[in-house]
């Protein structure tokens, strides 16, 4: 189990760079960043700012040019690829912008492979996966490959897929962009449903909507932090609470 008191992302002075010479572009100008379990934490920034950037580096997918990068305790920025991979399957559940899921496998065939990785047994993997796809509303499409799926159906597959393996953090990069209001809000219930003690959820967006389901919502322009402020979900709780 996580311990609780450590973040599940500490980002401590990242900047990165990317090509160099006439290329050379800085990204990111010392960020600091931190996650907390307990908590869903929205990423907010123009386009272009370093959002994706910042979430693949937490996510351990690419190398910061400098800082530190602890995901739930362990050091990235120490580690090899092979370790660094390890990590990332065991805590993280990673939705990308652009779904990125197997094209030749089927929807159940996408979100069971993680499980298979993560130890569980094909049977087990397959149950969890069906599970999983029917919490997003897919469970008539498992047996589709992702060019028989829309967009918006691919999008809820790799959701399936992150959360399936309970990992400790969910990072999703504008997870709710090809979604309809209605499949959108039935998806952030899902998630926020996924935050508990050790459990946390981090979320890129620029729908402001999405700060009714978040703790937290930090700012991030021309790849330096620029805010960091609390979402509305807990006080929309406590009023209703109070209420
Ligand atoms: N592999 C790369 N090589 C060179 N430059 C890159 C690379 N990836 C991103 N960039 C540049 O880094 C900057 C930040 O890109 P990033 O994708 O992190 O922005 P973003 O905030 O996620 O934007 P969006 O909201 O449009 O997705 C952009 O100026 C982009 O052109
Ligand atoms: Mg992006």
């Amino acid at each position: 189990m996580s311990d609780v008191r450590v973040p599940l992302v500490r980002a401590e002075g990242v900047s990165k760079v990317y090509g160099t010479g006439a290329l050379r572009t800085p990204v990111l100008h010392s960020v600091s960043l931190e996650v907390r379990a307990g908590e869903l934490t929205l990423l907010m920034g123009p386009s272009g700012s370093g959002k994706t950037t910042l979430i693949s580096i937490v996510a351990g997918l690419q190398r910061a040019s400098e800082g530190r990068v602890e995901l739930c305790g362990e050091d990235l920025s120490r580690m090899s690829e092979s370790q660094v991979a390890r990590v990332r399957r065991a805590r993280l559940g990673f939705v990308f912008q652009t779904y990125n899921l197997f094209p030749a496998l089927t929807a159940l065939d996408n979100v069971a492979h993680v499980l298979r990785m993560k130890g569980a047994s094909p049977r087990e993997a397959d149950a969890t996966a069906r599970e999983a796809l029917t919490r997003v509303g897919l469970g008539d499409r498992a047996g589709h490959r992702p060019g028989e799926l829309s967009g918006g159906q691919k999008q809820r597959v790799a959701i399936a897929r992150a959360l399936a393996g309970r990992p400790s953090l969910v990072i999703g990069d504008e997870v709710t962009a090809a979604l309809d209001s209605h499949t959108g809000i039935a998806v952030m219930e899902l998630l926020r449903a996924h935050v508990g003690p050790a459990t946390g959820v981090l979320l890129v967006t620029h729908d402001h909507r999405l700060e009714a389901f978040a703790d937290r919502v930090v700012e991030i322009e021309d790849g330096r932090v620029v805010g960091d402020r609390a979402g509305s979900f807990r006080a929309t709780r406590e009023e209703a609470g109070a209420a």
